[in-house]
């Protein structure tokens, strides 16, 4: 008898998206953190992007018992954008790698990548290098992009090969200036990686404590987010501005847009000209409906 190798097990995507904001009251003291706009979409649209153009099409949702049922009033079951969430609650903010125990039973071994809800990156050729780090079949992949504040974040440091030397949540004396964004690629062994983490000092699961068991083995790739590129979380009221800003800037000055899970969708192929259409019909006079309008028109004018 002959044995095929199985085809690779695609990969899954977990959004994580709860967590009570503090650092946003009072706009957090009754809305969910994650479903504030950034210019005119709301926050998670642009992670959710994200993962879709890594080629990610089984995307499980977790947020608080009572924010939840409004991201599933937002995204629903994923058909409108061809693909499939889940949801799921965290009843408690215990850390950032519990996503992975939340969704121990979904994951059914498969890799997956994990992108936090607060977290927008926008780089020119970035849905190729996602691609790379969603196919790599073992390992993790995380990015980094160099900042003013880096004691703010997971920071990464590097050998003299420019080789990742350690990873550190928020030092106070940081090696670098190499913060570690909140998009994380893990093969199919994150599970059981994540459930050797321990609570830290702060009594939370820490995601780079994570990322440390995967660099121990040798086995964490750092890309580094060069030039050109944007690296932004919205986690404070400065940055969900300058977020906002820099979504608008681009989009007034380009007329392209940014972080539009119904653009990637079309352009991924998952969703028709037509179903485009009727997206951008659902979103009335807006400037964002227009422009979703026209790139389905012109499309069909191609064919
Ligand atoms: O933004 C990138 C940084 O995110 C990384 O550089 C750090 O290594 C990583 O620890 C994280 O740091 P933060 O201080 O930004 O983590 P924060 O507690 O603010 O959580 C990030 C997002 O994840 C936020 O939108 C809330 C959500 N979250 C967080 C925790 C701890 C949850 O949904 N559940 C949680 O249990």
């Amino acid at each position: 008898m002959i044995h095929k190798p199985s085809a690779p097990t695609p990969m899954k995507g977990i959004l994580l998206a709860g967590g009570s904001g503090t650092r946003l009251y009072p706009m957090t003291l009754a809305a969910s953190k994650q479903l504030l706009p950034v210019y005119d979409k709301p926050m998670v649209y642009y992670p959710l992007s994200t993962l879709m153009l890594a080629g990610i099409k089984d995307i499980m949702i977790i947020s608080t018992p009572l924010d939840l049922p409004q991201f599933k009033r937002l995204l629903g079951d994923g058909s409108q954008f061809g693909v499939n969430f889940e949801y799921r609650v965290q009843p408690t903010p215990d850390g950032i790698p519990q996503a992975f125990l939340i969704a121990e039973d979904w994951l059914q071994g498969s890799p997956c990548a994990l992108a936090l809800g607060d977290n927008l990156i926008f780089a020119d050729h970035l849905g190729v290098s996602l691609h790379k780090a969603a196919a790599r079949p073992q390992g993790a992949t995380v990015f980094a992009y160099q900042v003013r504040d880096p004691e703010r974040y997971g920071v990464v440091s590097f050998d003299e090969t420019d080789r990742a030397l350690e990873i550190v949540e928020k030092p106070t004396n940081p090696q670098s200036n190499w913060a570690v964004t909140g998009l994380y690629f893990y093969d199919n062994r994150v599970l059981d990686f994540a459930k050797q983490v321990k609570p830290s000092a702060r009594g939370e699961l820490e995601i780079t404590d994570l990322n440390r068991l995967y660099l121990e083995e040798g086995n964490l790739q750092v890309e580094r987010l060069g030039r050109g590129c944007a690296w932004l979380d919205a986690g404070i009221p400065d940055s969900l501005l300058e977020a906002s800003q820099f979504v608008h800037t681009i989009q007034a000055r380009q007329g392209m847009l940014v972080g539009s899970p119904a653009e990637v969708a079309f352009r991924m192929g998952y969703i028709s000209a037509d179903h485009l259409k009727d997206h951008a019909k659902r979103m009335g006079k807006t400037e964002l409906g227009r422009i979703l309008f026209d790139l389905a028109s012109a499309e069909e004018k191609d064919n």
